[in-house]
């Protein structure tokens, strides 16, 4: 078959040399992409949140699969016109991604599905805020509504930082802030898939969302992660299914507008049991980049089984039994200002030998033909190992043959988990998750 993906970050990077191993996949074509997946697809130019323009490139190509990386395209119903087109799109539809688009309908439909997740108060006025975080108390968490790219959200034990952050929501068009109560505990990343009826979950992750060692300085897209948790219950998939993802894809068909694609469910799991972060229309990432390496299983037939409705025939998924770890290398001043256009230099150098491989994200082809950075994110850097010691270890000597000038990754990525450091509390450990 021949499949297109839509985006152009180390996400998508990964989800083109994932369906580029499938055998059943001749062609594999990106768009926009980026410098680095020339190796495994075909670039095209495509205006990716415009629904026609999608559609058009698709046909042109005869498309059999279409694979939606972020989130804008979905919630500007790129699915909806694939699907309208007879085009097999993974990604829900416009109604579907609202899930993810909006913070305070997806506590709703939580709240329908009877799903465990933090208590919130949705606001509007200023007034009401500085109630409710005197309610929910400290440390307090101030959510903007809307799409954000993983920055809407502030953690924190500065009640004014709180009310400062949730008046710059307030302040956006029809600006809406969702205050929760502060969920303690290590956080996990689920992906299920799903066509709308059954739910096959992926490896669970773990990503690392704050810039800084030890989870200092402010949120970002995310500068690492790795698989498998051996820290983590046992059971916790197929409890996320049963009492997640499961209850959530049905109450979505219950509203009419079925989910089918990647639920990313982000849980944490507090001393009062396992709850909802938050949901996500998407792959994460940069969990992808690490979950889909771990994957044997073709992943052109599945993502095509849970575009075309035909999810619960599907084979058990197969996945590798090591480690993998990724770091992200940002540029100078991510997340707040990035600095661009830098040479990014020695990536010819890291081969398979390394057990590590580069996936890219702000990267450009210069006019003199170097590769430079364009975007805050510009590589997710990959080590695999018979654990997390290795795949780390091999993961930081690959980074330590790029040259980028001004750049910055964490040396922390996984370590706790390396260490035996994630404590789970001991509802955990009396087995009552
Ligand atoms: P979100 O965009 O909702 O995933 O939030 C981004 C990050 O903020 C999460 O991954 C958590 O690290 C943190 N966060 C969000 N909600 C909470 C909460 N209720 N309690 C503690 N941390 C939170
Ligand atoms: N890893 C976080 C996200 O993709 O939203």
């Amino acid at each position: 078959m021949k499949v297109l993906v839509i985006g152009s970050g180390a996400r998508e990077h990964a989800l083109a040399v994932g369906v580029s191993y499938d055998p059943s996949v001749d062609e594999v074509h990106v768009a926009p992409g980026n410098p680095g997946m020339e190796a495994v697809a075909t670039r095209h130019d495509v205006k990716a949140e415009d629904p026609a323009s999608v559609v058009d490139l698709a046909r042109s190509l005869g498309a059999d699969l279409v694979i939606v990386g972020p989130e804008a395209p979905l919630v500007a119903g790129v699915a909806d016109a694939l699907g309208e087109a007879g085009i097999a799109c993974f990604g829900p539809s416009a109604a579907a991604a609202k899930l993810e688009a909006s913070k305070a309908f997806a506590k709703d439909v939580m709240h329908s599905a009877s799903v465990p997740t933090a208590r919130s108060v949705v606001c509007t006025d200023l007034d009401t805020v500085a109630v409710a975080l005197d309610e929910l108390g400290s440390p307090y968490v101030v959510k903007y509504d809307g799409l954000a790219a993983g920055k809407g959200v502030v953690v924190t034990e500065d009640r004014d930082e709180a009310l400062a952050h949730a008046a710059d929501c307030l302040d956006k068009p029809d600006g809406r802030v969702v205050l929760e109560e502060y969920l303690d505990g290590p956080e996990v990343s689920l992906f299920c898939v799903t066509d709308g009826k059954t739910v096959v979950p992926l490896q669970a992750a773990q990503d690392f969302k704050r810039v800084g060692e030890g989870d200092s300085g402010p949120n970002t897209g995310g500068m690492g992660a790795y698989t498998p948790l051996d820290w983590a219950p046992t059971d916790l998939s197929q409890w996320v299914v049963d009492n997640v993802a499961g209850p959530t894809v049905d109450e979505m068909a219950r509203r009419g507008t079925p989910f089918a694609g990647l639920l990313y469910v982000g849980l944490a799991l507090t001393s009062k049991g396992v709850k909802v972060v938050e949901f996500n229309a998407r792959f994460g990432d940069p969990e992808t980049q690490v979950v889909l390496a771990a994957l044997k299983t073709p992943l052109g037939q599945l993502l095509k089984a849970a575009a075309t409705g035909t999810l619960a025939d599907f084979e058990a998924l197969d996945w590798y039994e090591g480690s993998l770890v990724t770091v992200v290398v940002a540029s100078e001043n991510y997340p707040a200002t990035p600095v661009t256009g830098d040479e990014i230099v020695g990536l010819d150098t890291i081969t398979a030998e390394d057990n590590a491989h580069v996936l890219h994200a702000g990267t450009a082809t210069g006019p003199d033909g170097k590769l430079v950075s364009s975007g805050g994110r510009v590589l997710s850097v990959i080590g695999w190992g018979d654990d997390l010691a290795e795949a780390r270890d091999r993961a930081y000597k690959a980074i330590d043959k790029i040259n980028l000038r001004g750049s910055h990754f964490r040396t922390d990525i996984a370590l706790k988990a390396e260490q035996g450091q994630l404590e789970l509390s001991d509802a955990y450990n009396n087995g009552t998750v």
